[in-house]
């Protein structure tokens, strides 16, 4: 097969989890670079974390490993099948807005498509209707309420640093950026720039789950031609390691503050 999944494909996958667990996930994350368990990146749990049902993809596609938008795409609509109704996405982004620093947490306000410029959308294609429409709207693809209710949430956990906001741009990597491509980056207006997120977002949307999230600034991207510093995967993963922790418990008292489905008891 190399024109995309069926129905079935989905369908089947989904059913195939939930025979083998007890667990009716409510809620899926995306674990990005550093954000995940260490060493057990490439693994699907299920839990509850602070109260909701869960399933955590540690680790995830990416377009640049080689994969076709559908196929790194593919895990969201399973989890939409799984009866979940809100996505959180999380990644390692280098920081584009002058103001951000190393370690710093931005709340994902928005995205820049810039695969999707060039025709690397994940919905290109025949549409299936049971998803979603044609022609979905993304101009609010990042839940309104929920980043009131995390920029309320970092307030009440007393953090020195400013939790920050903006736009991620996507682009499909796996080189880094060039000095003209950042330069261009932010007069695009850009805030964090990273290799993933965007396709499972759109995707999400166009099935229409509740989309929010987060991106680690582990580098600040090379704006200046007399710079000696390069960009470099281990830094990324350094970063990550350190505000690992904060991160996790950032989203772990979120997850209270996602509305209870419809048919919640
Ligand atoms: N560029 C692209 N992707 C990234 C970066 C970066 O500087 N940092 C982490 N992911």
């Amino acid at each position: 097969m190399d024109d995309g999944f069926k129905y079935e494909d989905y369908q089947n996958t989904a059913k195939w989890l939930l025979s083998h667990t007890k667990h009716r996930p409510q809620v899926a994350v995306i674990c990005g670079s550093g954000l995940g368990v260490p060493g057990h990146a490439g693994r699907l749990v299920f839990g509850i974390l602070n109260g909701r049902g869960c399933v955590m993809m540690q680790g995830r596609f990416h377009m640049y490993e080689g994969y076709p938008l559908w196929k790194v795409t593919f895990p969201v609509r399973v989890f939409h099948l799984l009866g979940v109704d809100t996505l959180v996405v999380t990644n390692a982004a280098g920081g584009l807005n002058p103001e951000f620093e190393v370690g710093d947490i931005m709340l994902i306000r928005d995205h820049i498509n810039l695969p999707g410029f060039c025709g690397e959308n994940p919905l290109r294609g025949p549409n299936d209707e049971r998803f979603g429409v044609r022609f979905p709207a993304m101009s609010d693809a990042y839940d309104r309420d929920m980043r009131q209710k995390a920029h309320s949430t970092w307030k009440q956990m007393g953090e020195q640093r400013e939790l920050r906001e903006g736009t991620y741009v996507m682009v499909a990597g796996p080189s880094f950026e060039t000095v003209a491509e950042c330069r261009l980056l932010q007069k695009l207006g850009a805030d964090a720039v990273g290799m993933s997120t965007v396709p499972e977002v759109i995707v999400a949307r166009h099935c229409g789950l509740r989309v929010f999230g987060f991106s680690l600034i582990t580098n600040k991207v090379i704006l200046d031609y007399e710079s000696q510093e390069k960009a470099n995967h281990k830094e990324v993963l350094e970063a990550g390691k350190q505000v690992t922790q904060k991160l996790e418990q950032f989203v772990s008292i979120l997850m209270a503050s996602i509305p209870l489905p419809d048919n919640a008891s």
